[in-house]
């Protein structure tokens, strides 16, 4: 028993970002967004903020798929700030920019500080607290990315500087040109998806103090399917996850976002649900006694392979 409750893994409820932003365990995300009404998606938003998902992550690319859909749920977002003025002081703004439908990437300066001018202007804010480059253009110097944030942050356009889908000596070549580490990392990091683990993306971030935040944490919803019909890889952590709901008296959803909380990085999921009832059910995954053995059980599931 003693050896059991040793072997519970800690899971904080809130982090740091940054200098000085402080963010819940859990994060939002609006990549799902567009395509309501602005009532509803401020139902949405108001979900999140009232469960502790403090940090909302959006991009400029978010919306619909056609030529059009560029800065929708940005545009959307900033709709439903406008309408509900309270909400933007409760929150940690977070977008990015950096991919551009067809080029596909764009991070030169004069692209970066035009983005961030127009992503500004769709959320209808003053400042995004995190700003963050989308994915890694080859084409363009690390020297010159940093030089574009550099200046958004001095002229008070962005708080804090983060980076999506770099490896680590993507991130360290930047930073090596920023003069300090980025604020965060977002890899896509899931009980179906463990490359982090093993890529060096959490070992840099624990360097550093980057904080990791985890996209599709639920496989985007490819953890969510009906167990019978699961097959390979997905059948293998979703037979280990209903295990350990079933022991626990919780869901599948709630093992497999406390499997990302427990990691001493402080991984912090981004929730993408568009259904109210689930973003406040994903909270579950807090009281999740998960274990050092339960935590293995599911890699080595998803590894397909036992740990050496
Ligand atoms: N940096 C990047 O390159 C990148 C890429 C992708 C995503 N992201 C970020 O990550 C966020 C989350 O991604 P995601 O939407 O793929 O996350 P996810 O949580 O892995 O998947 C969400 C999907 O699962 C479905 N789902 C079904 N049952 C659910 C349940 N019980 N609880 C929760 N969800 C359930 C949701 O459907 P319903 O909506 O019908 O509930 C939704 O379609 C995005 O919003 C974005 O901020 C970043």
């Amino acid at each position: 028993m003693l050896e059991q409750e040793n072997n519970r893994l800690t899971i904080s409820r809130s982090h740091t970002l940054g200098t000085d932003l402080s963010v819940g365990a859990l994060a939002y995300g609006c990549w799902r967004l567009a395509g309501t009404g602005v009532d509803e998606a401020a139902v949405k938003i108001g979900t999140a903020l009232d469960a502790g998902m403090t940090l909302i992550d959006t991009a400029d690319i978010y919306g619909g798929s056609g030529p059009d859909g560029f800065g929708e749920a940005e545009a959307l977002l900033g709709d439903v700030l406008a309408a509900n003025p309270t909400l933007r002081g409760r929150m940690v703004l977070a977008t990015k920019g950096g991919i551009v439908r067809g080029l596909p990437y764009n991070s030169t300066k004069d692209y970066l500080i035009r983005a961030c001018e127009a992503s500004l202007k769709r959320l209808k804010t003053d400042v995004i607290d995190l700003y963050q480059i989308h994915r890694p253009d080859l084409l363009t110097g690390h020297d010159e990315v940093a030089d574009a944030l550099l200046a958004l942050q001095y002229q008070g356009k962005i708080r804090e500087i983060g980076v999506s889908n770099h490896t680590p000596d993507q991130s360290r070549a930047l930073e090596t040109h920023l003069g300090f580490p980025v604020a965060s990392q977002q890899p896509e990091f899931s009980a179906l998806e463990i490359s982090p683990l093993f890529d060096g993306v959490l070992d840099h971030a624990m360097a550093t103090g980057a904080r990791i935040l985890a996209w599709s944490p639920l496989a985007g919803g490819g953890l969510l399917s009906d167990a019978a019909e699961a097959t390979g890889k997905a059948k293998a952590v979703i037979t280990v996850l209903d295990r350990l709901a079933n022991a626990y008296g919780t869901d599948r959803t709630a093992v497999a976002l406390a499997f990302l909380l427990a990691h001493p990085s402080g991984v912090i999921p981004i929730i993408g649900t568009q259904t109210p009832a689930r973003i406040t059910a994903a909270t579950a995954a807090f009281d999740v006694p998960l274990t050092r053995r339960d935590w293995y059980d599911i890699l080595e599931a998803s590894r397909g392979a036992r740990m050496p």
